[in-house]
């Protein structure tokens, strides 16, 4: 497949891209799935940085395994293995000095690694991405995760062939914590992008950020999708092709987990996602999560494991869109 030059890019927020380069690095997901030989080694020599400051299970494994099988060298680093953790170094002088070494740099940093200040993980990557020489990715932070936004956007068009005029719900779920604002913030960003008719539908006190909300409209309006909110399970998955669960924490109390408690308790029961709920969606609609999933209590079993559940598949195309993204990025350089 040829592919544009492209200069430096970082991929910090789906939205910071043109819609036709998503295009382009979707259609690239596609045939690095269908054709994995091509790729095998195409990136012989280079090497990705990856930086890790909270656990991961799905990011860091398929970006691991996707570097492999395109020849590149992945070179895991945890909080223990840097001083920027400590504050002992810059972003400044972490960045530059990597970028020496590396052809591309990731990092996860979620809200406890900057003490819940929210957006304070999203402007730590910026200023990476500022003084790196090489692309920096996003495995998300405390605003952001688009790898998973990418692999979901990409998993409703291989399920549902034609993302326009689709309609898809964002549905908040319960969990014991607060949980951050990057999945529901990016898929809402993806789906509006696409033509999605998208219903966000959360419990009162649970809003996204308005200035997300702001941007998804904006999407909705150029793509001819639409953008409704519910606070009504059964209002909001009438007619669904497509049910993302996700949990997040009230902004109301951002970091502040016991006061938010109160908030959230009220749902446990209601808002704890159940197969039953699917009888008002469409009969081929699909249940999607990014997983980790707290089993019973985000979602029930019966539901994780039923007929319209597309989890694993979703998971395992995070392997597809790492190496796309790792492609795009790197191949031309
Ligand atoms: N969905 C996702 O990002 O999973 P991990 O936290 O396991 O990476």
């Amino acid at each position: 497949m040829a592919l544009k030059k492209v200069k430096k890019k970082d991929f910090i927020s789906t939205q910071d891209w043109d819609k036709e380069e998503l295009d382009e690095l979707l259609k690239l997901t596609k045939d690095v799935k269908l054709n994995p030989k091509k790729y095998r080694n195409s990136l012989d020599g280079k090497s990705i940085c990856m930086f890790f400051y909270n656990p991961s299970t799905r990011t860091r494994n398929s970006t691991q395994v996707a570097a492999y099988q395109l020849g590149m060298q992945p070179i895991f680093n945890s909080i223990k293995d840097s001083w920027i953790g400590y504050k002992s170094e810059s972003v400044k002088d972490t960045a530059i000095v990597l970028s020496r070494y590396y052809d591309a740099i990731g990092i996860r940093l979620f809200p406890n690694s900057v003490n819940w200040k929210y957006k304070e993980g999203n402007r730590i990557l910026r200023e990476f991405a500022k003084w790196s020489d090489t692309p920096i990715i996003n495995f998300e932070d405390d605003q952001f995760h688009p790898l998973q936004a990418l692999t979901d956007i990409f998993t409703i068009q291989e399920k549902k062939k034609e993302t326009k005029g689709k309609k898809v719900v964002i549905s908040w779920a319960y969990h014991p914590k607060p949980l951050p604002l990057s999945v529901p913030n990016s898929i809402l960003l993806i789906t509006t992008r696409y033509g999605m008719n998208v219903t966000l539908a959360h419990p009162k006190n649970f809003e996204l950020d308005d200035e997300i909300i702001n941007f998804a409209k904006g999407n909705a309006e150029k793509s001819g999708g639409s953008l409704t909110m519910s606070n009504d399970i059964k209002e909001a998955y009438n007619g669904a092709d497509v049910v993302y669960v996700k949990s997040w924490g009230s902004r109301k109390h951002y970091g502040n987990a016991k006061d938010e408690k109160p908030l959230r308790v009220p749902y446990r029961d209601e808002w704890c996602i159940k197969e039953k709920y699917f009888n008002f969606a469409n009969s081929d609609s699909v249940f999607m999560h990014c997983l980790p999933i707290r089993r019973n209590i985000v979602a029930e079993d019966a539901l994780i494991d039923g007929k319209h559940s597309i989890v694993y598949d979703q998971a395992e195309n995070r392997l597809y869109t790492a190496k796309a993204l790792l492609y795009y990025l790197l191949k031309e350089k």
